[in-house]
C-alpha cells in the first residue's frame, strides 16, 4: 500500500479537501487498493470535527463524498505515510519541527509543487476569506499532477 498524507494547520478546510480530490482521481484511476489517501493537522484545534461547511459545499458541488474527522499529525504519520504533502511553507516547517527522528526524509512535498507552472506556492487559507472555490481549482490542478508523479515514479 502507499500511503499518501494530505496537511494543512486545523484539518477541517485545504487538507480534508484534498484528501476528498484525491482519493476521487485514485478511484477513477482503479487504484484504490493500491493508494491509501488521509489528511491530517499540525494543530490539534479541531480535533474531532467534521471538514469546514464550505469544503463540504465545494466537494458536494463536484461529485466528490468524503467522511473525515480531524485529527493531528503524530509520529506515526512520520513513519508510515510514503507521500507527506503539505498545503504551504508553514505546514512544512511545521512538520520539520515535529520530525525529531528524521522519519521524513525524502517523503515531504508542497502540494502546489505539483500545479501547472505559474501559480502560488501556498494554498491559501480558506478559513479566512471563505474563497473554497478558488482553493477547490488549486487543489484539483495539483492533485492530478501528484497522482501523475506518483504512477511515474511507483511504475503504476
Ligand atoms: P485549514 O484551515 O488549515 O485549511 O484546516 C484552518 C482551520 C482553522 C484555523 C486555521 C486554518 N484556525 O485558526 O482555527
Amino acid at each position: 500500500m502507499i500511503r499518501v498524507l494530505f496537511v494543512c494547520l486545523g484539518n477541517i478546510c485545504r487538507s480534508p479537501m484534498a484528501e476528498g480530490v484525491f482519493a476521487h482521481l485514485v478511484n477513477q484511476a482503479d487504484l484504490a487498493t493500491t493508494i491509501d489517501v488521509d489528511s491530517a493537522g499540525t494543530s490539534s484545534w479541531h480535533v474531532g470535527e467534521p471538514p469546514h461547511p464550505g469544503t463540504q459545499r465545494v466537494l458536494q458541488q463536484h461529485g466528490i463524498a468524503l467522511s473525515s474527522t480531524a485529527r493531528q499529525v503524530d509520529q506515526t504519520d512520520l513513519q508510515t505515510a510514503d507521500y507527506i504533502v503539505a498545503m504551504d511553507r508553514e505546514n512544512v516547517r511545521d512538520l520539520q519541527r515535529l520530525d525529531r527522528h528524521g522519519r521524513l526524509n525524502g517523503k515531504l512535498h508542497l502540494l502546489l509543487d505539483f500545479a501547472p507552472a505559474g501559480g502560488p506556492r501556498d494554498v491559501p487559507d480558506p478559513y479566512y476569506d471563505n474563497n473554497f472555490d478558488a482553493v477547490y481549482r488549486l487543489v484539483d490542478g495539483a492533485s492530478r499532477g501528484l497522482l501523475a508523479h506518483i504512477r511515474r515514479e511507483r511504475g503504476l
